[in-house]
């Protein structure tokens, strides 16, 4: 039995020893290939990226597998700080990050990478566009426009430079033969750099992929016209790669089981085909995944990085089927530990790769190992790991605010860092800053004591859980966090004076004032709050029948909006700005918008509320045109302001004082978890 009582052997095909050729992995957790745009300005191996990895590694993952690492750079890859393998002078920082990774019983691979048509950086630094065809474009669509200024500003960064130029290229053969030539090279010096592996980069719309797509590849040449001459690229690739590093050294290839969005596209079939044909190249494995046209909003979410559970797990299962178990299958995609154990014990897959639930609790391995995954820290997916590529900044985690800063933390923070000087410190509110500085500082040896007016833990999140599931799975963390700290809870008593003496230092965690807009009729018996909802999110109470109006288009509004939704009104959102949910991660924002819109909510941007009537709200377009939005029940969830009324009190009473979370500013949960882990590692 592990701590907790909890059975150690609950994941019993999870932690089972595998191998991939000679590759032999201590469990079957693969980290995903995420590209981290972390490496230094000429795309070797950076400090942060090896605290990142190294952070993943100690957690317990059997093998780190290094997404995009760049055959050729500039041209082919995405961004100055892509990692590369394209010079020996890259082998160095790449040796120094297998140590790393090897030091903790990990393995270390490198997804090699050509982008194609999608190296951005080609662009920005006016090197050639390598195609297999004319490209048709197609521009984003209506959802993937929903970005603020400053997004649209960091989306056209690589366009907008003094060396910019898109100069697209149709590949000639000579071309075809020299990226061949560059993935070989890339691989050859892995082998020198002490790697563990070779994952070869055959799918997403890469150069690699971007032949296979019949509706990319439209050349009639040696290298299109026929499914088996798409093919012909990315296999005589494997063949090379296979032939520069020998019979032995573990390679395998991702690749798409399908393309959404797209018409013509790769189809299952193509995919088992294709499968069949990399194990006689000389893959050791095969990993599966998806792709969709990169106009479309949802592609990603659809695709390889799916808000479904499990979504590619039957493709997985497929492709295993079909090739008889010949090589070992890795799936991945959205998978929580039960699916994740089941894929591997009714046979879908050898092997799972995780990404985000990596991102958000790197010692994810470790802990299911201890039977202890109440104690992983959720993926709230809310998507701004992978938005923040898109935005050509580097990756990071709302739910984890270490990530891509793991080397300011303690070097082993995954165990209790423990404080010279403990304080006896209060934090006012029990909401989701002040539950995650509680167990935080608990942990760092602290005499912490929580307060709050409600007489449960949770404050505004215990409302957003009710109707998301993440942020339910959210909330039980944190509690069950604060829990098993040392952590005395003073609930159902508003903070008074009394309260602070003894402190050594006072946490104001008090959140945002959610009111009502100062326009008429808001006081309204028909107007709600977030104040007056949670008997409705709970299902004690049912909203009066009749359309439902929200004012605000933030997540809260949108969440509200579905579970109205859900409950058969007609829901109108109405936001001033013209995005949604902007606090969200991009894909993780288009993915909202779309499913809302699919389920008949009407989203209403760049319009605002100027009354509130008995059954109607009149709202105002940018253009001052009047237009009447029928309700019988208005939700605001706007204006929210930081709720930092006990200010006062807090200067009152002399103890050292912290203001942390919504009561600071309006970040939301992002802020709350960093304000909450800055303030842990400063005590
Ligand atoms: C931040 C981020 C970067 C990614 N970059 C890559 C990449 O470079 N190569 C790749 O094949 N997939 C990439 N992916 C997709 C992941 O490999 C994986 O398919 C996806 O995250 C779904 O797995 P998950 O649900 O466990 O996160 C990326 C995903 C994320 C979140
Ligand atoms: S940013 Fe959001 S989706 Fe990405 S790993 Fe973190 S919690 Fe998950």
């Amino acid at each position: 039995m592990g701590k907790d009582g909890t059975d150690l052997n609950s994941y019993p095909f999870l932690m089972a020893p595998g191998q991939i050729a000679a590759l032999s992995l201590r469990n079957r957790i693969l980290m995903a290939p995420m590209g981290d745009a972390l490496a230094n300005p000429d795309g070797t191996v950076s400090k942060r990226q090896l605290d990142y990895y190294e952070a993943r590694a100690r957690g317990g993952a059997a093998l780190i597998i290094v997404g995009s690492v760049a055959v050729t750079y500039p041209g082919g890859a995405f961004s100055a700080d892509q990692t590369a393998l394209h010079t020996d002078e890259h082998i160095a920082g790449i040796t120094e990050l297998a140590l790393r990774v090897q030091r903790h019983g990990a393995r270390l691979a490198l997804q090699l990478t050509h982008g194609g048509p999608q190296s951005l950086y080609a662009i920005e630094t006016g090197n050639p566009l390598l195609m297999p065809a004319p490209p048709t474009y197609k521009g984003p669509d209506r959802i993937s426009r929903t970005l603020s200024p400053q997004e649209q500003f960091a989306m056209s960064a690589p366009f907008q430079q003094p060396t910019s130029r898109v100069d697209i290229h149709i590949a000639t053969e000579e071309e075809l033969l020299a990226a061949i030539e560059a993935f070989a090279a890339a691989a050859e010096r892995a082998t020198r750099a002490g790697v563990d592996g070779v994952e070869i980069h055959g799918g997403h719309g890469y150069l690699l992929d971007s032949f296979r797509s019949p509706s990319t590849n439209t050349r009639e040449d040696e290298w299109g016209g026929t499914r088996d001459k798409r093919d012909r690229l990315l296999l005589e690739t494997i063949r090379s790669v296979r032939s520069r590093v020998g019979a032995h050294y573990p390679m395998w290839c991702r690749f798409n089981s399908v393309e959404h969005h797209r018409e013509p596209h790769e189809t299952i079939e193509d995919a088992l085909y294709l499968a069949t044909n990399l194990i006689e190249a000389g893959v050791d494995a095969l990993h599966v995944s998806a792709y969709s046209d990169p106009s479309i909003a949802t592609g990603i979410t659809d695709a390889h990085t799916p808000h479904i559970p499990g979504a590619l797990l039957a493709a997985a299962a497929a492709v295993r089927a079909h090739i008889k178990e010949a090589v070992p299958v890795i799936t991945v995609g959205n998978l929580d530990d039960e699916l994740a154990e089941n894929a591997l014990a009714t046979g879908a897959a050898d092997f799972v790769a995780m990404g985000r639930r990596l991102l958000a609790d790197p010692e994810l391995p470790n802990k299911l190992r201890d039977g202890v995954p109440d104690h992983v820290r959720p993926c709230i997916y809310q998507y701004r790991c992978i938005g923040n590529i898109f935005l050509n900044t580097h990756v990071a985690c709302i739910a984890n605010p270490l990530t891509a800063r793991e080397g300011a933390a303690p070097p082993e923070f995954s165990r209790p860092h423990t404080t010279q000087e403990p304080e006896h410190i209060l934090i006012i509110g029990a909401g989701p800053a002040g539950l995650d500085a509680a167990w935080r500082l608990a942990e760092r040896g602290h005499f912490v004591t929580i307060q709050d007016a409600a007489t449960q833990l949770g404050g505004r999140l215990s409302l957003a859980a009710l109707a998301d599931e993440h942020l339910s799975k959210m909330l039980n963390y944190l509690i069950g966090q604060v829990r098993r700290s040392n952590v005395e809870l003073r609930l159902g008593q508003p903070a008074a004076a009394p309260d602070l003496e003894g402190f050594d230092r006072v946490v104001l965690a008090t959140g945002a004032d959610w009111s009502r807009p100062d326009i008429p009729g808001a006081e309204n018996g028909n107007v709600l709050t977030l104040n007056d909802l949670t008997p409705w999110a709970s299902g004690e109470m049912r909203l009066p029948d009749g359309p439902v109006a929200i004012l605000g288009g933030g997540k809260a509004g949108l969440t509200l909006a579905r579970l109205a939704r859900s409950g058969g009104h007609e829901v109108t959102v109405i936001e001033e700005t013209h995005v949604f949910a902007i606090e969200l991660g991009l894909p993780g924002r288009f993915r909202w918008i779309a499913d809302l819109e699919a389920s008949g909510v009407t989203l209403l941007s760049e319009h605002r509320a100027t009354s509130i009537n008995q059954d109607s709200v009149t709202v105002m377009s940018g253009d001052s045109k009047i237009v009447e939005i029928e309700s019988a029940t208005t939700i605001c969830t706007v204006p929210v302001t930081p709720r930092n009324d006990l200010l006062e009190l807090l200067f009152e009473s002399g103890a050292m004082g912290e203001v942390i979370g919504d009561a600071h500013s309006l970040e939301r949960l992002e802020g709350a978890f960093r304000d909450a882990e800055a303030l842990s590692s400063r005590l």
